[in-house]
């Protein structure tokens, strides 16, 4: 496999941001005809940010998964293309050649087909991360039906919320999952789920942990079973089917400043040519690389650069079962040690935890084979970053700071490993074809050296294309606050040499351990609660997690046992949300600062949670400015 499209010195990377800027669509072009098409595209881009409306390739006819496996079967059949690392050391791994993960895919198409799945339909998928994991997305992708993954970490409420939300009538899961020293017992939950969701035709259920679980006749079939089905010679291809360029890939859900995660959709071409761009540049894959990424296939960087794009680009992916502390904390060197990992993509959460542990856990392994790290899902502190360079990297990887986010598809902002500069704790430069504007609050472009709402003014090929069901909520939540631009969300600094520095979320987001979660969501989930008249939740800087959940509680009778109610209020949000959710500290107020409107002023909260004491700004907007001092009393450390 080569690259045409891979840039290999900084003159270059200038060159072809230019081009791509003055001819965004040629750019595209030139990169997407180095893929396999069942039929070329008719037009390449129509767009406009004000629907939105954003189509790439359209009347091109491809499927993705010819990308993926079919185009490596000539030339490097025998190639790997997944190694699988499980939860236990002594648990052997598993290593897929092309050809056998080609063959796994059409065979599982088959199971799907014979299921009932048929292309368009939506299939949830909520497993650990096992191999089948992957095979079951390719599978989806193989037949045409839209897959729509949920972290293992999710509730069996917030399952049923995108059941619905999604109208998905298929389900693939496990028994359940091994995480470190945890047994998470999977289809427990989603037949918890299925409660209220009878409109689920299927649920294939693949057994890893063999923990005892409840078949429903008719409902519930055994992937192991339906596989034997399929084993024949006949069942060893399964013909892609053609799909549309702008035919939606996945759903995947995520948080915004409402109360009720999106559906977050991507098509298949543009996300397919983009997220294949940006892997072989931002990591200068070379043919033959061991690339290593940490992340979980339930979050958007899994979906992007454990399975499509590294296939795409003919690699070998190593995906990993377990935590990077289990059975201890060098868990992920030994690893890179085994596999000779040449690219290790990380996040700075995973880092923190284990400079907390020395460096014994490192010295034992032998890190040579690295050449390029990684970095995503948050910004990444100096400290962790200079951790990072000096005891990993040994001084000669460059780390990527890689900045984007669900609906991007992929990475919009970063370095190219050893291509252009790296400038600790900035993500860099735009890749090519990104164009990123920073604005004031009135929406007023900012140039040159300066801070600023983070927004992009054109369309790259895998930006997200609507909220499942309601493309009102897409438009609304990133193309109404500055017309004509794409909002991210995110705050921004940009310095003199045009390198921009992500600050964080400016809308009620949070970032836990990477994981993206809505404060108003926490706060439905607490409000639940049955003593709870109200709450407000922010978030605060955490050592290890980056940010912590900070609840604000207003509780309607006297607390007898405080320590206790905390708990039941944790134990809610476990239950609607999942524990990624739980508050790390609950304040019982009487009242919360609001204004004579009644809006909460978070942004008081929010200081007196970082730990302010004084510098509130003007409280006289407040109702009753007392309340400031009296939470402020209240403080939990
Ligand atoms: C944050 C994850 C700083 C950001 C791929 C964004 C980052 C949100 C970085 C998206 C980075 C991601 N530097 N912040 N390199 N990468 N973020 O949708 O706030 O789970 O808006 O996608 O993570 O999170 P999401």
């Amino acid at each position: 496999m080569s690259y045409p499209y891979q840039i290999h010195s900084f003159e270059q990377y200038q060159s072809v941001y230019e081009q791509s800027i003055t001819h965004p669509e040629a750019f595209w072009e030139s990169v997407a005809q180095h893929f396999k098409w069942q039929k070329k595209w008719d037009k390449i881009l129509d767009w406009n940010f004000t629907e939105p409306n954003v189509k790439w390739f359209s009347g091109g006819k491809l499927n993705i998964t010819e990308n993926a496996l079919d185009r490596h079967l000539q030339e490097n059949p025998n190639g790997i293309a997944l190694i699988w690392e499980p939860n236990h050391p002594n648990e052997k791994e598993r290593r897929f050649t092309y050809s056998q993960l080609h063959e796994e895919v059409c065979r599982f198409a088959h199971v799907l087909k014979n299921n009932g799945v048929s292309k368009g339909d939506r299939v949830c998928i909520y497993m650990g991360m096992v191999p089948e994991l992957a095979i079951a997305l390719l599978a989806c992708a193989r037949i045409g039906a839209i897959h729509s993954v949920i972290f293992g970490g999710f509730s069996a409420h917030s399952i049923s919320d995108r059941l619905h939300d999604a109208k998905a009538t298929f389900v693939v899961t496990c028994d359940g999952a091994f995480r470190g020293a945890k047994e998470i017992a999977l289809k427990e939950i989603v037949d918890d789920a299925l409660l209220a969701c009878d409109f689920v035709q299927k649920v294939i259920v693949l057994t890893r942990t063999r923990t005892p679980v409840s078949m429903i006749k008719v409902r519930d079939v055994w992937w192991h079973d339906e596989m034997k089905k399929v084993s024949g010679e006949q069942f060893a291809n399964f013909e892609a089917e053609p799909m549309d360029a702008e035919d939606p890939l996945f759903i995947l859900y995520t948080s915004g400043s409402t109360g009720k995660p999106k559906g977050v959709v991507h098509t298949i071409g543009g996300y397919m040519v983009f997220t294949t761009f940006s892997f072989v540049n931002v990591f200068q894959y070379k043919p033959g690389d061991v690339y290593f990424c940490t992340a979980d296939i339930g979050w958007v960087t899994g979906h992007s650069y454990i399975v499509y794009a590294p296939l795409c680009a003919g690699a070998t992916t190593l995906m990993f079962e377990g935590i990077p502390t289990f059975p201890d904390a060098g868990r992920l060197w030994d690893m890179v040690d085994k596999f000779r990992v040449n690219i290790l993509y990380t996040a700075p959460t995973a880092l923190r935890s284990l400079m907390s542990y020395g460096l014994e856990p490192i010295v034992k392994h032998d890190l040579s084979s690295l050449k390029v790290l990684g970095s995503v899902g948050e910004p990444i502190n100096e400290e962790a970053w200079f951790w990072f360079n000096e005891n990993i990297g040994k001084g000669k990887c460059p780390i990527v700071d890689t900045w984007w986010q669900t609906e991007t598809g992929g990475i919009l902002i970063s370095n190219l490993a050893g291509i252009t500069p790296a400038k600790p704790a900035f993500a860099t430069l735009p890749l090519p074809g990104v164009q990123p504007v920073l604005v004031d609050e009135q929406g007023k472009e900012i140039s040159g050296v300066g801070s600023g709402n983070l927004c992009m003014k054109f369309p790259w090929p895998a930006i997200i294309r609507t909220t499942y069901g309601d493309h009102e909520r897409c438009r609304t939540n990133y193309f109404t606050a500055y017309p004509g631009l794409y909002f991210s969300g995110d705050g921004c600094l940009r310095d003199k040499d045009g390198n921009y520095r992500i600050t964080g979320r400016v809308d009620d987001v949070l970032n836990i351990s990477g994981h993206r979660i809505g404060t108003a969501e926490i706060e439905n989930a607490i409000n639940a609660h049955t003593g709870v008249v109200e709450s407000a939740v922010v978030g605060y800087p955490h050592d290890i997690k980056g940010q912590g959940i900070y609840a604000y509680v207003i509780f309607k009778d006297d607390l007898d046992d405080p320590d206790l109610t905390r708990k039941d209020i944790a134990s809610t949000v476990a239950h609607i949300i999942g524990a990624i959710a739980k508050p790390d500290k609950i304040q019982f107020v009487n009242s919360l600062p609001k204004t004579r409107s009644g809006k909460i002023m978070r942004r008081i909260l929010r200081k007196i949670a970082e730990g302010e004491t004084g510098n509130f700004g003007d409280l006289t907007a407040l109702l009753d400015p007392s309340v400031v001092e009296q939470i402020q009393n209240g403080k939990l450390d």
